[in-house]
């Protein structure tokens, strides 16, 4: 066998997509109402739903924080891989996208599994206790991630998970002419967790790019 480092190409991306749990009807008219609503179609991948229910599957999470809700996906989504008594507690500082999701959470299985924190989450996670959680996905406004990767390194226990969406930056990363501040900021994010000494991490190729790292 050759040492083929990388070896992934979109018709590998494709078999591999053919062979993940996809998505249910409930989840598939949630995006559907969604983008009915005028609610920007940026939710996680089928593959990475997958994925990181496997990942908090591993690590036993029952208190999961995430920061950026957007319509719901993946707080229903993430409380789907929770036991009884798990909890998501997702911030959304926008009060159309909180209305949104408040209602789709409401309506789904897990609904008792998930607590919206309406408001900034610059304001919202310095309230949240010390080692309080077991893992957290950030996914909302990029300049502000090395901000919400602090908190969540004081939130999440020794041994969680700490997931960041948006590695590649809306496919932008590579693209160098592309100076949007919200690329710059995960360009510069990249580089942040690359040399944060309290996680090991990876950046994992499903969606638009997966961190996942533990804290150590
Ligand atoms: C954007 C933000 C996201 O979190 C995402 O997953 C995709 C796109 C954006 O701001 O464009
Ligand atoms: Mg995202």
């Amino acid at each position: 066998m050759s040492e083929i480092a990388n070896a992934v190409t979109a018709e590998h991306f494709r078999y591999l997509a053919e062979r993940t749990v996809g998505e249910d009807a409930f989840l598939r008219q949630l995006k559907n109402e969604a983008r009915t609503a005028g609610i920007p179609p940026i939710w996680i991948s089928p593959e990475q739903a997958s994925f990181m229910q496997i990942l908090l599957k591993l690590c036993k999470a029952r208190d999961v924080v995430e920061i950026g809700t957007l319509a719901g996906y993946s707080a229903i989504t993430m409380a789907r891989a929770l036991p009884p008594g798990g909890k998501v507690h997702t911030i959304e500082v926008s009060p159309v996208h909180a209305r949104f999701a408040y209602q789709w959470i409401a309506r789904s299985e897990v609904a008792d599994r998930v607590a919206i924190h309406r408001g900034d989450a610059r304001i919202i996670l310095p309230t949240f206790a010390a080692d309080s959680a077991d893992a957290a996905f950030l996914d909302a406004d990029k300049p502000s991630y090395p901000f919400y990767l602090k908190e969540c390194l004081r939130i999440v226990r020794q041994g969680g998970l700490i997931m960041a969406d948006n590695a590649f930056a809306f496919g932008e990363l590579l693209a160098h002419d592309s100076n949007e501040p919200e690329v710059l900021a995960m360009r510069a994010f990249n580089d942040l967790v690359a040399r944060e000494a309290a996680l090991q991490s990876i950046i994992v190729p499903l969606g638009d790019g997966l961190w996942v790292g533990v804290k150590l």
